[in-house]
């Protein structure tokens, strides 16, 4: 168990930082579309395996980053299949991938022009924040599904994500001034509550 489990489970947001807490509906909608929600989850992995890879890509210059980031791209990819042999042991299928009005949404805030340090560090947060998110809505399903062996599923995917949240911001730390840091991932954090706000829960998807 990750030392983190205490904390999250007393207060999510002092961890995360999250402003917001997913709607409680949720999770009975998610309940009643398994499947869905399961199809939904594994393109999250597979997005995040992607970017991880175009990360690697467009900074490849940084070194120490790519060094962490590698084995993330493996981890990802690892969550992918396993949210794969979890539909075919259902005997359910991977639909196709849905439009994600969360990261969508998620993408406007990211700084188009501007400096070159201001690209980067959004380009980082913006993971950090869909990690942050789908570490609460996994920790959400953990607790709030009836099947006890999905709660145990997403107990894991839940501590996986929680580690992903900080690196990614450790890794911004490591290159650009803590402060500013600090204070960009506030906005985040502000404009993401605002998201989730405007989003209809919906129970076949993650986010
Ligand atoms: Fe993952
Ligand atoms: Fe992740």
């Amino acid at each position: 168990m990750s030392e983190l489990d205490p904390v999250l489970s007393n207060d999510t947001k002092a961890i995360l930082g999250l402003q917001l807490p997913t709607d409680p509906r949720w999770i009975n909608l998610a309940q009643i579309s398994l499947e869905e929600v399961l199809t939904d989850h594994a393109y999250c992995e597979q997005k995040a395996a992607t970017t991880c890879i175009s990360i690697i890509q467009r900074y490849s210059e940084k070194e120490e980053m790519v060094t962490a980031l590698a084995p993330i791209v493996t981890e990802e990819w690892g969550h992918f299949r396993l949210v794969l042999a979890e539909l075919k042991k259902r005997g359910w299928k991977l639909g196709k991938q849905r439009r994600d009005e969360y990261v969508n949404a998620l993408l406007q805030f990211c700084q188009k022009g501007g400096s070159e340090e201001g690209r980067f560090l959004d380009q980082l947060l913006l993971m950090a924040m869909i990690e942050a998110r789908s570490c609460e809505r996994f920790k959400r399903l953990s607790e709030g599904l009836n099947d006890a062996y999905l709660r145990k599923f997403y107990r894991r995917f839940m501590e996986s994500e929680a580690g992903h949240y900080t690196l990614f911001i450790s890794l911004a730390e490591t290159y650009i001034n803590k402060e500013k840091v600090r204070s960009r991932w506030e906005e985040w954090l502000a404009y993401e509550a605002e998201v989730m706000k405007s989003l209809e829960p919906r129970g076949d998807r993650m986010h």
